[in-house]
């Protein structure tokens, strides 16, 4: 009797991709990237990252430099920094960045979200910087890589190893590790008050089963899925942080599946991208953020009104967009700074289950690579 197992399958521990089983990992990656950062008294703790307060109050401008899904991630980073620590964000793509002459100085800190810590544009970024004599901070997920080495200061999102190319729950450790800079460098700056910020690291602490809500009633999503399986375009929408969510969604959508998918900020359509909308044209709407509810319903409608079909996703309790929408994907309710964390999870898993109706090699797009250790 012989036993055939292979290494990998073996990994998979019974999924059948890596990608899925990292999306259902993010709960812990989440959870195991807050430990430690919250005390007892529920303050956040970065004291192993050594960034003194008195550094934080001389910081006149941020950058936010890297690439693909660490790119939306940092995104994320910049509005939430400038709502609560009201310090200015650039971000900019790390290949970009290089060229473009940015204005760094000692007064600036750098920022560089990278999962593998490898990332060769990304990495020249970070060098460029201390060239300049800014401060870089790391957010990273490889322990001991060069981007690691090279920061002055290492942020560690403790998601485990991630192998599928797609990035998943690198993304979601990178938005909760953002948030928790951001607060810290409000609460240092004395930007936000007790209130608020309590309110918001309890929204942060919570973020794990809400991940696992959405997890639990994901069987909508396949047949959302299976109508963009079968189509050969699609639009994501969104405003402000929707936006931002839009792409990475949009991202996650093209990688796996090869459909071509673009990402719009909603009230941007009107100036172009809206003369591509035809008859059945799917176009995901994300309507996560309370203030721009309104807004979002409009562009529904404007989008519905030249023959798209619109998959909307929302927070629970919305319930005028269902008379407005197609299909409705809900999320549990949040503050509207924190629905990316959330938002992401139906939209890495609609890319999953639309790859997978195509027959697409998931864990391994074609002509991509998980670092890209070259320019
Ligand atoms: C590659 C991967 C992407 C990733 C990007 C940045 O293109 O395929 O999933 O977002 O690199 O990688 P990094 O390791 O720097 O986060």
């Amino acid at each position: 009797y012989k036993v055939t197992w292979d290494i990998d399958e073996a990994k998979k521990g019974g999924y059948d991709h890596f990608m899925i089983k990292e999306i259902f990992e993010q709960p812990k990656a989440i959870k195991d990237t807050l430990m430690s950062r919250i005390d007892d008294s529920g303050k956040i703790n970065l004291d192993n990252i050594d960034i003194k307060s008195e550094d934080i109050k001389n910081i006149e401008k941020i950058y936010i430099v890297a690439c693909g899904t660490a790119y939306h991630a940092g995104l994320v980073g910049k509005a939430l920094i400038e709502k609560y620590a009201r310090i200015p964000v650039l971000t900019d793509i790390a290949s970009e960045f290089r060229y473009n002459n940015p204005f760094i100085d000692e007064k600036t800190l750098m920022i560089v979200v990278s999962q593998s810590g490898e990332t060769a544009d990304t990495l020249a970024a970070l060098r460029l910087a201390k060239e300049k004599k800014a401060k870089v901070l790391a957010v990273c997920n490889v322990v001991g890589s060069s981007i690691s080495r090279e920061a002055d200061y290492v942020f560690y999102t403790w998601a485990g190893p991630e192998i599928a190319v797609a990035s998943t729950k690198a993304y979601t450790t990178q938005v909760v590790s953002l948030a928790l800079i951001a607060l810290y460098m409000a609460d240092m700056k004395g930007t936000i008050d007790e209130f608020e910020y309590k309110k918001v690291l309890e929204e942060v602490k919570v973020l794990p089963e809400k991940i696992e809500k959405i997890l639990e009633s994901q069987s909508n999503i396949k047949s959302a899925a299976s109508y963009i399986s079968k189509s050969s375009d699609i639009f994501y929408i969104g405003r402000g942080f929707d936006y931002y969510l839009a792409m990475e969604g949009s991202l996650k959508l093209k990688e796996v599946s090869y459909i071509h998918s673009e990402a719009m900020a909603a009230g941007e359509l009107k100036h172009g991208t809206l003369a591509l909308i035809e008859e059945n044209t799917p176009v995901l709407a994300l309507a996560t953020q309370d203030f721009l509810y309104d807004k979002m319903i409009s562009n529904i409608k404007e989008v519905k009104a030249r023959g798209a079909y619109t998959i909307a996703l929302a927070k629970e309790g919305n319930t005028e967009i269902k008379g407005v929408a197609d299909f409705i994907i809900y999320i549990p309710s949040a503050i509207d700074e924190l629905t990316a964390p959330l938002a992401v999870i139906p939209l890495q898993l609609l890319a999953y289950y639309v790859a997978t109706e195509r027959g697409c090699d998931v864990d391994k797009p074609r002509n991509l690579a998980k670092s890209v250790t070259v320019e």
